[in-house]
This record gives C-alpha cells, sequence and structure tokens, in this order.
C-alpha cells in the first residue's frame, strides 16, 4: 500500500493533484502542439491535404463537455479569420435531432479520449451522410481516430485529471492553427495580418506560464467565493466559450453552481439575480469588446453584484481583481485567463476539502450514452 502512495506522489511530481500538474504542464505542451505546424510564418498539417479539403464550403463541430467548449472557440476563430461558415454542437443533441447534413460540409469531431460515445456515434452519422470527417484528438488509435477520415492529434500527452485542463488548451490551439490554415487556402488574411497572428501563436507558451505570484493571489482570493447564491462567469465573443469552461470547471469540482453567459445577454433575465450573494466572474480582454464587456459589468455592479474581474486594464468597480498580463492579441488574453479560471476552480476546491481529480459523480471519459 505505501509503495502505491509513494508513486502517486512520484507522478504528481511535487504538486498537490494531478489537476494543478498539468496546469502547470500547459506552456510546454503546447510547443509540442505547435511543433512542426508552424512553418516560416505559414501553418502546415502533413495530416491533411489541401485537395481535402477541396469544395468544402461550410464546417460543423461536434463534441461533448470540455471539448464542445474548445469547439465553440474554435467556430469563432473559423469564421474571424478564414470567413467559413461554422456551427457548432454537442454531440448528445446532435445525434436524435435528425440533423440536416451537406457534402460540402466538413465534419470536425474533439475529444480528449476518442471514446466518449455520443461523439463517436455523431461522427458515424456525418460518414454514413457522406461527409468528410476530421477528428481532434488527445489519443492516438482511440476509437475516434480509427473512424475519422482525417486526425489531428493534440498532443497533451496523458491527462489524469478528470477536469479537462491541458487537453482543452491544446484544442484550441490546433483549432486556431486550423483557422489560420484554412485562411491560407482562402485567402482571407493579408500578410500583415497573418504575421501577427503567428507571432500571437508563437508567444502562447509564455501566456500559459503559471505565474507564482497569480497563483497565490488567487489562493488568497478563493476564501472568498466559497458560499453564495451563484457564480455567473461571463465574457463577450470567444471569451463566451471560455466563460463557459470556467463555470463548468467550477462546478464539475467545487460542485458550486455556476454558469457561463454571454455578458450581453445578461439583462434580458439573469440579471434579476443580481445582489452581493452572487458572484460575477467577468473576462475583460482589453484586445475585443473591452468598452462593450465593460458597460456589461457595470450594470451588474450597479445592481450589487460582487465582481471578479480578471484584466489587464484596472477597473475601479471591481470588488476583487485578477491583474493578467498586457498582451497586444485577443488569444493571448484568453490563454492567461484560462489558467486563472482553472486555478480559481481547484483553489475553491481544495478549501472546500474537494478531491479535485476524482470529482464526485464524473468519470474521466464517457463511453456509455
Ligand atoms: C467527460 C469528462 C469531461 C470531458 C467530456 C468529453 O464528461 O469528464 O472532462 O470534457 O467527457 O470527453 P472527451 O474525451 O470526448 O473530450
Amino acid at each position: 500500500q505505501p509503495l502505491t502512495i509513494n508513486k502517486e506522489l512520484a507522478q504528481k511530481g511535487g504538486y498537490r493533484f494531478f489537476m494543478e500538474k498539468e496546469i502547470y504542464e500547459q506552456s510546454d505542451v503546447i510547443t509540442e502542439t505547435m511543433m512542426g505546424r508552424v512553418v516560416n510564418s505559414h501553418i502546415e498539417f502533413e495530416e491533411i491535404e489541401s485537395e481535402f479539403l477541396q469544395e468544402i464550403k461550410a464546417i460543423k463541430i461536434c463534441a461533448c463537455g470540455t471539448s464542445y467548449h474548445a469547439g465553440l472557440s474554435g467556430a469563432y476563430l473559423i469564421e474571424k479569420l478564414a470567413r467559413i461558415p461554422v456551427s457548432c454542437e454537442i454531440a448528445s443533441e446532435f445525434r436524435y435531432k435528425d440533423p440536416v447534413l451537406h457534402k460540402d460540409t466538413l465534419f470536425i469531431v474533439i475529444s480528449q479520449s476518442g471514446e466518449t460515445a455520443d461523439t463517436l456515434e455523431a461522427l458515424k452519422m456525418a460518414k454514413s451522410a457522406g461527409l468528410k470527417t476530421l477528428a481532434i484528438c488527445n489519443v492516438d488509435n482511440s476509437s475516434i481516430v480509427r473512424l475519422a477520415d482525417r486526425t489531428i492529434l493534440t498532443r497533451a500527452g496523458i491527462e489524469k485529471g478528470v477536469a479537462s485542463t491541458k487537453a482543452f488548451t491544446t484544442q484550441v490551439m490546433v483549432l486556431w492553427m486550423l483557422a489560420l490554415y484554412f485562411s491560407q487556402l482562402t485567402n482571407t488574411l493579408d500578410e500583415n495580418s497573418r504575421a501577427k497572428e503567428i507571432e500571437a501563436l508563437l508567444h502562447t507558451p509564455h501566456a500559459l506560464k503559471v505565474d507564482e505570484n497569480l497563483h497565490e493571489r488567487i489562493r488568497r482570493l478563493s476564501k472568498r467565493y466559497l458560499h453564495g447564491h451563484g457564480f455567473f462567469f461571463i465574457g463577450r465573443d470567444i471569451f463566451f466559450p471560455l466563460a463557459l469552461e470556467g463555470a463548468l470547471k467550477l462546478k464539475e469540482i467545487s460542485y458550486l453552481h455556476a454558469e457561463g453567459y454571454p455578458a450581453g445577454e445578461m439583462k434580458h433575465g439573469p440579471i434579476a439575480l443580481a445582489d452581493p450573494e452572487l458572484f460575477t466572474i467577468a473576462l475583460m480582454p482589453k484586445n475585443l469588446l473591452y468598452d462593450k464587456i465593460k458597460s456589461n459589468v457595470e450594470e451588474l455592479s450597479a445592481r450589487d453584484s460582487t465582481i471578479c474581474a480578471i484584466s489587464s486594464q484596472e477597473f475601479e468597480l471591481a470588488d476583487d481583481f485578477v491583474r493578467i498580463h498586457t498582451w497586444d492579441h485577443y488569444m493571448l488574453e484568453y490563454y492567461e485567463m484560462a489558467v486563472v479560471l482553472q486555478l480559481l476552480a481547484m483553489e475553491i476546491a481544495i478549501r472546500l476539502g474537494n478531491d479535485v481529480d476524482m470529482p464526485r459523480n464524473l468519470a474521466k471519459s464517457v463511453t456509455v450514452e
């Protein structure tokens, strides 16, 4: 018995939980994800040839859980950068809605494990409807990889924590690179804009590096967020799916009620819940719709919600403020905020005495319907 415990301690490499180790690993594994795929300011995927994408007019992404949030983020990126229409759906919904599928749609499934039953079934449906299929997956030779026409591996390494962290950030990286790859084919970015994207992309390991001071700040702050009516994680544009992911992380391991919401939609209902016991975690990137999100947060503050703002910009109405670095691309803000949200969920869960790596009622991979 003691031997097993020692082995596990060693595997955790000095971290308290696998989740913590995996959060800290992200800065390194993201370099693996990019390896050999960023060549002379261009994106190359040896896994897919440009002929494979000929005739493709639209994209549909299908996934579950955290992978679905990566997919939603990818939809924003692909539409922004490559101007191809993208829809993203939850696999368990897609399966039973009798979807309309056109052959000129590329069907992308995203899965860390490659074994999620609903995602696998959605992939089978798309294949039998004659669509070209692409898997974004972390586990080679998994069922989804074996079935898809093409696969791009995320190369995150084994993820043990049930709450997904590095699988998510690497999935988003593949999708960002894919968006740029498509933009090379559709010619939607000028030289200058593409160079800026690539420069930002190569900076991602810095944005994912866990700053000890930042971690300490979150550790201290977490004690104020253990009780209350619940949490709203809010963001706009691609920060909306990140807000969904922040809320999911918190739910999974702290068992507190949290919702991710598009900030501009709060006025259509949820703002009625605002009071000091309602915690708003506001994602306020300097590089994307800052004034818009700022005014959404001001409205919540005026109605007495407790505000925890995550931003590089000073925000005087915040009750708590987590300062991130000043980046000149919204995706670098996205990545640093992803780390903040993971750490926040983990520190709250630890204070509540929960087993962060093995949350109740959850499984790492759901292979049944
Ligand atoms: C389970 C896990 C989640 C994961 C989801 C999809 O519910 O607990 O963390 O996001 O399955 O898994 P996949 O392996 O398909 O990404």
